[in-house]
C-alpha cells in the first residue's frame, strides 16, 4: 500500500495547493461561498420538490401543471451547476449531499404525501420566494467585495425566482 503523502503546499480552504489571489479577501471569499452554498441548497431542494410534484400532481389541471413543473425543474437542475462552480472558483468546496442540503437549505423538504394540485403551487411559490430572499441577502456582501461574477449569477437567479413565483401565484387567483 502506498504511503499517504500530505502536501505542504495546502493553502486553500478546498484543499487544493496554491494561494488564490483574485482581488477578493479570503474572509470575503469564505462568506460569499457560504452564502452561495445556501443558495445551492435552496435551488437543489426546490428542484427536487418541483420534480416530485411533476410526478405526483393529479386533478383537472394535470396536463398544464405536469408540463409547467417539468419546465421549472429543468431550469432549476441546470441552475445548480453554475452556482456550485462559482463556489469552486472562490476556492471553497461545493456541498453536494442530501444531508448537507437539508442542513443548509432555508426551504423545507418535499412533503411525504403529495398535496392537492393548488397546494403544490402554493408550496412552489413559497420555495421560489425563499430562494429569492436567500439570493438577495447576499447582494450587499458581493457588492462590497466587487465580486461581479457572483453578482451576475445572483441577478440571474433572482430574475428567474421572482418571475416563476409570479407565474405560479397567478394560478392561485380566483
Ligand atoms: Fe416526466
Amino acid at each position: 500500500m502506498a504511503s499517504k503523502k500530505i502536501s505542504k503546499l495546502k493553502t486553500s480552504p478546498d484543499g487544493s495547493s496554491g494561494a488564490i489571489n483574485i482581488g477578493i479577501s479570503e474572509k470575503d471569499r469564505a462568506a460569499i461561498a457560504a452564502g452561495l452554498s445556501g443558495l445551492l441548497a435552496d435551488t437543489y431542494t426546490l428542484y427536487l420538490t418541483t420534480h416530485n410534484f411533476h410526478w405526483n400532481v393529479t386533478g383537472p389541471m394535470f396536463n398544464s401543471l405536469h408540463a409547467m413543473f417539468m419546465a421549472q425543474y429543468t431550469e432549476l437542475w441546470t441552475a445548480v451547476d453554475p452556482i456550485a462552480e462559482r463556489i469552486r472558483s472562490l476556492g471553497h468546496v461545493a456541498p453536494g449531499s442530501y444531508a448537507q442540503f437539508a442542513q443548509l437549505s432555508s426551504l423545507p423538504d418535499a412533503p411525504a404525501q403529495p398535496p392537492k394540485a393548488l397546494d403544490m403551487v402554493r408550496i412552489l411559490v413559497e420555495g421560489h420566494e425563499g430562494a429569492a430572499r436567500t439570493a438577495r441577502a447576499l447582494f450587499a456582501l458581493v457588492d462590497k467585495a466587487s465580486d461581479e461574477p457572483s453578482a451576475d449569477l445572483l441577478t440571474q437567479r433572482l430574475t428567474v425566482h421572482e418571475q416563476t413565483a409570479w407565474m405560479l401565484r397567478s394560478l392561485l387567483d380566483e
